[in-house]
C-alpha cells in the first residue's frame, strides 16, 4: 500500500453494516452506514441472529452505495481491502469478513485484518471529504475508548502501540447508558436518549455515586444500575424489591433529573481519569473514541480540562464515534503499511483483544 493509498473498508461487528473508502489513512472518500437501530429498538437490544440476517440483507447495497459515492468504477484504484476481524458478534463479523475476502480474491488485492477497538482510536485521524487538512494526533497519545462493549484507557507512545492504563472491571460505559436508559423508559440505544433527557433537567440535584477505585485508572459502572433503581424507587415511593425490571412509569421531569445525575457521574469519572492519565504521562494529545464519545457533555468536559493543561483533544464527530467503516479504513491503512495481511482463511474473532503491553 502506497503512502496515498486508497483502502476499501468493511465493518459489520455489531449492528451497523458499513463500507467506506479512505485515502492516505485519513481522507474519507465515501462512508456508508446502514443502521439497524430501528430493527433492534423493538427488542430494546440486539438479537445476534437478527443482526447477522440484516447484515446479509444490506451488505451488497451498502457496498454499491460506497462505490458510487467514491466514484469507483475500476478496482485498480483500490490498493487494499480492510475488514474488522473482531471483537464483535460472530455471525455479524462473518458477513463482513466473507465480503472482504471475496473482494480481495476477485480483485487480487491484499486483505488487511483490523481490530475494531483500534478502529475506534484511529477514527481520530480521519478527515471529512470537505474538511481542511489538520494535523494528525501527536504522540504520546492517551486514548479513551468508551463503547457499548468496551471501556479502557491506553497510552500510545507511537503508532499501533498500546500500553493499557486501566479498564472497566464490570460494565462498559455504553452498557450502563443503555441499561439505565431502559430503566427510565427511554428509547434504545440509551446513550443519545439519556444525553437528550439530561439536557432537560432543571434542578440538577440528584447525585449518583462515583466508583473511583482508588488512584487506579480502572472503571466500574455496574453500581450505577443499582443506584438508578434505588433513585427510581424513591421517586415512585415504592421499594426496590417491589419494582419489576422493566421500564418504570416516571414523570418526565424525574426522568430528566435522573438522566442528568447518572450522566454526570459517568462523565465525571471518565473525564477525571483521562485527564489525570494524560497529565501523568505527559501526553500531547488525548483521543476519545467509541459510541459514548459522541456524548457532547463528555467531550466538553475533557476539552475544558485539557485546555487548562495545554493538551490537544481530538474527538471525532459523533457519526465517526459510533460504529463505521471509515475508522476501519484508517486503522487498516496504518496496519497495511506495517505489513499486516490475512489470507482467505481469516476467521471471525469475537473476543479479540487490543494487543497491549501492561502498565509497569
Ligand atoms: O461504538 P459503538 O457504536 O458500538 C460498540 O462498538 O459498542 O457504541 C455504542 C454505544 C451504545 O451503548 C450507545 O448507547 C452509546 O454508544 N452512545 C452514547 C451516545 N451515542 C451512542 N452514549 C452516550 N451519549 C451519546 N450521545
Ligand atoms: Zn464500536
Amino acid at each position: 500500500v502506497t503512502e496515498t493509498g486508497r483502502i476499501l473498508a468493511v465493518e459489520t461487528s455489531c449492528d451497523e453494516t458499513a463500507v467506506a473508502v479512505v485515502d492516505s489513512g485519513r481522507r474519507i472518500v465515501a462512508n456508508v452506514v446502514a443502521s439497524q437501530v430501528a430493527l433492534h429498538s423493538a427488542t430494546g437490544g440486539i438479537v445476534p441472529e437478527v443482526a447477522a440476517r440484516a447484515h446479509l440483507r444490506w451488505m451488497i447495497p451498502v457496498l454499491d452505495e460506497a462505490k458510487r459515492q467514491a466514484g469507483i468504477g475500476d478496482w485498480s484504484e483500490v490498493e487494499a481491502v480492510a475488514v474488522t476481524e473482531g471483537p464483535g458478534l460472530a455471525g455479524s463479523l462473518l458477513v463482513g469478513i466473507t465480503m472482504a475476502k471475496t473482494l480481495a480474491w476477485v480483485h487480487d488485492l491484499p486483505l488487511v485484518p483490523v481490530n475494531h477497538l483500534e478502529g475506534h482510536i484511529y477514527a481520530a485521524w480521519l478527515l471529512d471529504p470537505d474538511e481542511a487538512d489538520k494535523p494528525a494526533p501527536e504522540f504520546p497519545v492517551v486514548a479513551l475508548v468508551v463503547s457499548g462493549g468496551h471501556t479502557f484507557l491506553v497510552e500510545m507512545k507511537d503508532a499501533l502501540s498500546y500500553r493499557l492504563l486501566g479498564q472497566t472491571v464490570d460494565d462498559a460505559a455504553g452498557e450502563a447508558f443503555d441499561k439505565v436508559g431502559r430503566l427510565l423508559g427511554l428509547p434504545y440505544p440509551g446513550g443519545p436518549a439519556i444525553m437528550k433527557a439530561a439536557a432537560g433537567a432543571a434542578q440538577r440535584d440528584r447525585v449518583f455515586p462515583r466508583a473511583w477505585l482508588g488512584d487506579s485508572f480502572d472503571f466500574s459502572f455496574s453500581g450505577l444500575k443499582t443506584a438508578a433503581r434505588r433513585e427510581v424507587a424513591r421517586e415512585l415511593g415504592t421499594d426496590v424489591s417491589a419494582m419489576s425490571s422493566d421500564a418504570q412509569p416516571l414523570p418526565e421531569n424525574a426522568v430528566f433529573e435522573l438522566a442528568y445525575g447518572f450522566q454526570e457521574s459517568v462523565v465525571d469519572v471518565l473525564s477525571t481519569k483521562t485527564l489525570r492519565a494524560a497529565e501523568e504521562i505527559g501526553a500531547r494529545t488525548i483521543v476519545v473514541g467509541g459510541g459514548v464519545a459522541a456524548n457532547g457533555v463528555l467531550r466538553g468536559r475533557i476539552e475544558q480540562g485539557a485546555d487548562q493543561r495545554g493538551i490537544r483533544v481530538v474527538v471525532p464527530r459523533p457519526g465517526l464515534c459510533t460504529d463505521n467503516a471509515a475508522m476501519i479504513g484508517a486503522a487498516g491503512y496504518f496496519r497495511a503499511r506495517a505489513g499486516a495481511r490475512a489470507g482467505s482463511d481469516l476467521a471471525a474473532k469475537p473476543s479479540l483483544k487490543l494487543a497491549v503491553r501492561e502498565a509497569a
